[in-house]
């Protein structure tokens, strides 16, 4: 039987799974590391970071005793998107990588766009507009601000990428990584030397591209003496975090989408076909599946909300949890839930970090509006809740708008566990939404595709099909469905009321 390794390299840890073909974990390890953030709006990691992080969950999986180095097959890569790593002639890390949250380059984003001719022949181009958190505009950055460390450049590599660099000797990414690099001709799936052409950016400092279940190298000899694998065991192209953790769900077919909810809320839908929006409101890029697509909104800050009232506003249930060892969410939910469905007129906007989908602005705020005297703690907890809840609505309806049927939702992160924001999802959705078996995310659908890709299964959809499974089901609750999608018309008002308020707040923020 193959048994593959996942190896998730995220922006707060890394993640190392082990799993059958029948997809049981049969060990995992996770190892974690902070971020830098030396100016405000920046966001940096050292790549040796995530190498050390690779190499002790590697080792750890392997000391576990249910896998040892002989019985693993292939190996998957998934990473934290849009971040960029620098490397010289010899293969070595110039300066910290710039990761996908990082803000600084407002500036070369506007540039970019000016360059190609404007957002609408960007998006054409790549598929996406300029986003700050995007590689393309770090690159731009790099070469203005820092010349010296540009001039050094030789290549250029996705987080994970810097990982299989490491296992293997070999520079090479896949289209799913590299849709979120803005240097993507993502609707034929290489490179794209108009752009590149445009922006001045040598081909050469990119790495050979696959397709996700491809295999692109093998353990190299330094790499098995570093972690404890064979060399010579093959590593397929793996895929960024939110298409793997697509894979992960079982996101591979028309119609099919998942909604997660951790600290940014994602809704993330399979296409069979690209599609065109010419504001280029919603991410698109390559699919984890060959030949397919994607179509994903990111909301900033979903759970991120609910941390945030936690942490600023629910003291008296962190404390309360500390006595009791309970969760303090779940203190929290039980209140929201006492409030009625629309918290009586109450909105929450969770555009706490600014917005990226559908919004795309930086500036905007969050806030409750409609605030009276009949409101409650409960009220404003059950708010903040269906705010994140209108705003992943939002994605939902603009991934409709683009043609995509949506069949069924998939629902996943700290948003699937409490049965009220199940509801909640489901009745503003206005769709039944489901649970599966496995919540390992990004680092089990690589371990997916690495059984594709070293022949376990004949494809992507047929390793989700032997693997993943829907447990529970959440029904719309018509009454409340009702209610909430006159809400909902509000909720959409209110951002474009408030956008320049927004602004001139951002300025005088700016100008204290
Ligand atoms: C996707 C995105 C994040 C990062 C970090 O566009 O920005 O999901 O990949 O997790």
């Amino acid at each position: 039987m193959s048994v593959t390794l996942g190896i998730d390299v995220g922006t707060s840890g890394t993640k190392t799974l082990a799993i059958d073909e029948t997809g049981a974990i049969l060990a995992s390890a996770s190892a974690e590391y902070p971020c830098s953030h030396p100016r405000p709006g920046w966001s940096e990691q050292d790549p040796e970071l995530w190498w050390q992080a690779t190499k002790a969950t590697v080792r750890a999986v392997l000391a576990s005793g249910r896998v040892r180095p002989g019985d693993v097959t292939g190996i998957g890569l998934s990473g934290q998107m849009h971040g960029s790593v620098f490397l010289d002639d010899a293969g070595g890390v110039i300066r910290p990588a710039l990761l996908w949250n990082d803000q600084r380059t407002a500036e070369e984003c506007a540039w970019i766009e000016d360059r190609v001719g404007g957002r609408q022949a960007l998006v054409r181009m790549v598929a996406n507009p300029a986003l700050t958190g995007f590689t393309a505009p770090k690159l731009v950055w790099l070469r203005n601000h820092e010349p010296r460390s540009w001039d050094r450049v030789k290549q250029v590599l996705l987080p994970k990428d810097y990982v299989r660099y490491r296992l293997t000797g070999t520079y090479a990414t896949e289209v799913s990584d590299a849709s979120g690099t803005l240097m993507l001709d993502v609707a034929h799936r290489r490179w794209s030397h108009e752009l590149l052409g445009k922006l001045e950016i040598d081909p050469a400092f990119l790495p050979a591209c696959y397709e996700s279940p491809e295999v692109s190298a093998a353990i190299s000899a330094i790499g098995a003496g570093e972690t404890g694998l064979l060399a010579g065991t093959p590593v397929v192209g793996g895929g960024g975090d939110q298409p793997a953790g697509a894979v992960g769900s079982g996101i591979v077919r028309q119609g099919v989408v998942s909604a997660t909810m951790g600290t940014s809320g994602v809704v993330f839908a399979h296409a069979d076909e690209l599609g065109f929006d010419p504001l280029g409101r919603l991410q698109r890029g390559c699919h984890a599946v060959p030949g397919a697509w994607h179509v994903m909104g990111v909301v900033l800050a979903a759970g991120g909300s609910f941390q945030w009232f936690r942490n600023t506003l629910g003291q008296a249930e962190v404390e309360a949890a500390k006595a009791t060892g309970g969760d303090p969410y779940e203190q929290l939910t039980a209140l929201a839930a006492t409030a009625p469905a629309g918290s009586e007129g109450l909105f929450f906007l969770p555009y706490l970090t600014g917005e990226r989908t559908p919004h795309f602005d930086p500036d905007a705020k969050g806030g409750w509006i409609g605030l009276t005297v009949r409101h409650t703690r409960a009220h404003m907890i059950r708010a903040v809740l269906e705010g994140a809840t209108y705003a992943m609505r939002d994605s939902l309806e603009l991934i409709r708008e683009m043609g995509v049927a949506i069949s069924e939702i998939r629902v996943s992160g700290g948003g699937a566990r409490s049965m009220l924001w199940r509801q909640l999802q489901a009745d503003i959705y206005g769709a039944d939404v489901h649970t599966l078996n496995s919540s390992e995310g990004p680092a089990f659908g690589v371990a997916l595709l690495a059984l594709v890709g070293t022949g376990a299964y004949q494809s992507v959809a047929e390793a989700c099909d032997a693997t993943v499974r829907r447990v529970e089901s959440t029904s719309v609750d018509p009454t409340a469905r009702a209610r909430y999608d006159r809400a909902y018309t509000i909720h959409r008002r209110l951002y474009p009321d408030l956008k320049d308020a927004f602004h001139a707040m951002s300025a005088l923020i700016k100008d204290a």
